[in-house]
C-alpha cells in the first residue's frame, strides 16, 4: 500500500502551525511539525488580539507551509508543464476570490503556487473551530485554496478533538511502529475515558465512549483555566502567556520562605455538577494584590507564594472534578489535553491522586510540545476521523465555526 500523507493546518488562536504526517500500514511518522508563535506580537496587550492574529497568520502561513514541505522533502520546482498552464491560470482567478479578504496571504500564495509543484499530499486537514473567527479564517482559506488548486480532498477538524488526539503524538524521529503500537495497546483499556481539555479558551470535561463518540459533562461557566492563568499573571505583572510564567514563579516558592498564609478560593470545588468557574478566582487575586499593596507588603517578594497559590487553586479544582467525574462514569482512563496540560505541577498532582484514588485507571497526557496548539494533532485527528467515516468537504462549503462543539453520538 502506498503511503498516505496528510497536511495539517491550524490557526485557531495565536500559533500559525503546519504539519505533515505520513501513514503506512497503521503506523505513522511526523515528517514535519512547525509552529510559528505570535507571543511577541500579543505580549504588550497581555492577551491575544484577534485582528493582529489574523494579520500574523496571513504573513506567516506561506513561509511556514514552505518550510514544512521542505522538511518533508515535498517541495519541488518547477510548478507545472506549459501544457497545463492555461488551466492553472483559470484556477488562480478562483483563488483570488477565495482569498479576497486575506490580501496579505493572497500576495504570498500566488507566487508560491506558480513556483512549486503539487506535492504528494493525499489529504488537507484544517481546524475550522472552535477558536477566534478572525484567526481561523486565514488557515481555512489557505486550505480551501490549496484544495482547489492542487485538487486534494479537504477534511475540516475540530480543534478540541485535536487536543485529545495529541496524546498519541510522539516526537519527530521516534520509531513509527512504537508510536502506533502505543495507541493500539492503550485503546483496549481506554474507554470509557474521561477527558479534561484545559486551554486558553476551554475547560471541558468530556466523556469519551469510543473513538469519536463524545459527551460533554461539564465546562467552565466563564473563564477557561488557561485564561485564569493568563489574567492572574497579568495582575502580578508577569509576562504573557501567563501559564508558563506562573509555573516558573511557583517553582521558586519554597515553604521555608513562607511569611504568612496566602489563601485563595477553590471555586466550585464542592458543587454537585461538573462545571467550573474561574473568573471569581482572578478577581480574588486582584483583591488580594490590592490588599497586600495597602498593607505596604513587598509584592515582589510575595510573587512566588502568590503564583504557587494560584496554580494550586486552579489545579486542585481541575483534579478534584475530573476524579469525581471519572468515578461516576467508571472511566478506565483519564486523558488530558490543551495548553494547561503542559503544567508540570498539574501532571504530578494528577498522577499522585490517580494512584491513590483510582489505581487501575490509566493516566494519559500529551508530550509537553504537543499540549499547546500544533498542526500535527490536526493531521492525526484527520486520520482517525477518516477511519471512523469522517466526511471530506468541498472547498466551496467550508466555513469557520468559532463556537463549534464536539460531536455527540446519541
Ligand atoms: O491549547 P493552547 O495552546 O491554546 C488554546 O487552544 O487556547 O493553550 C494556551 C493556554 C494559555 O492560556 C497558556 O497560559 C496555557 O495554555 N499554558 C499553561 C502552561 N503552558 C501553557 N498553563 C499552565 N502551565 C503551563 N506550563
Ligand atoms: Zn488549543
Amino acid at each position: 500500500m502506498r503511503n498516505f500523507i496528510i497536511l495539517g493546518i491550524e490557526t485557531s488562536c495565536d500559533e500559525t502551525a503546519v504539519s505533515i504526517l505520513e501513514f503506512k500500514k497503521g503506523c505513522f511518522r511526523i515528517l514535519s511539525n512547525l509552529v510559528s508563535s505570535q507571543v511577541k506580537v500579543h505580549a504588550p496587550f497581555g492577551g491575544v488580539v484577534p485582528s493582529l492574529a489574523k494579520r500574523e497568520h496571513q504573513k506567516n502561513l506561506i513561509p511556514v507551509l514552505k518550510m514544512a514541505l521542505k522538511e518533508a522533502w515535498l517541495l519541488k520546482t518547477p510548478a507545472f508543464a506549459k501544457a497545463t498552464a492555461g488551466r492553472q491560470n483559470s484556477k488562480l482567478k478562483t483563488i483570488k476570490q477565495i482569498l479576497e479578504r486575506d490580501e496579505i496571504l493572497l500576495k504570498k500564495l500566488i507566487p508560491f503556487l506558480k513556483k512549486y509543484q503539487k506535492p504528494g499530499i493525499d489529504l488537507i486537514a484544517v481546524t475550522y473551530g472552535p477558536g477566534l473567527a478572525p484567526a481561523l479564517w486565514p488557515g481555512i482559506n489557505l486550505a480551501r485554496a490549496l484544495s482547489h488548486y492542487w485538487q486534494i480532498p479537504l477534511l475540516p477538524i475540530n480543534h478540541l478533538e485535536g487536543h485529545i488526539y495529541a496524546n498519541w503524538l510522539t516526537p519527530i524521529g521516534a520509531d513509527a511502529k512504537s508510536q502506533s503500537a502505543s495507541w493500539r495497546t492503550n485503546s483496549k483499556h481506554l474507554f470509557p475515558a474521561m477527558a479534561l481539555i484545559v486551554s486558553g479558551g476551554h475547560t471541558q470535561l468530556i466523556l469519551i465512549k469510543n473513538w469519536g463518540d463524545y459527551k460533554l459533562i461539564g465546562e467552565t461557566r466563564d473563564d477557561a483555566a488557561g485564561e485564569c492563568f493568563d489574567k492572574s499573571a497579568r495582575l502580578l505583572g508577569l509576562g504573557y502567556p501567563g501559564g508558563p510564567a506562573i509555573a516558573a514563579e511557583a517553582n521558586k516558592f519554597s515553604i521555608s520562605n513562607f511569611q504568612f498564609p496566602i489563601k485563595l478560593p477553590r471555586p466550585m470545588l464542592n458543587s454537585q455538577d461538573f462545571d467550573f468557574s474561574f473568573s471569581g478566582l482572578k478577581t480574588a487575586v486582584l483583591y488580594l494584590v490590592e490588599k497586600l499593596k495597602k498593607e505596604k507588603k513587598n509584592i515582589e517578594n510575595l510573587i512566588p507564594a502568590l503564583a504557587n497559590e494560584i496554580q494550586n487553586s486552579i489545579n486542585e479544582v481541575l483534579i478534584s472534578k475530573t476524579i469525581k467525574a471519572a468515578k461516576k462514569y467508571k472511566a478506565k482512563s483519564i486523558i488530558l489535553g490543551g495548553g494547561v496540560a503542559a503544567n508540570q505541577s498539574l501532571l504530578n498532582r494528577f498522577s499522585e491522586t490517580i494512584k491513590k484514588e483510582l489505581a487501575k485507571v490509566q493516566f494519559i497526557f500529551p508530550e509537553r510540545k504537543f499540549s499547546t496548539d500544533n498542526a500535527a494533532m490536526i493531521a492525526l485527528t484527520a486520520y482517525f476521523n477518516l477511519k471512523n467515516g469522517g466526511r471530506k468537504t468541498n472547498w466551496k462549503n467550508l466555513e469557520a465555526d468559532a463556537n463549534l462543539r464536539l460531536k455527540e453520538i446519541k
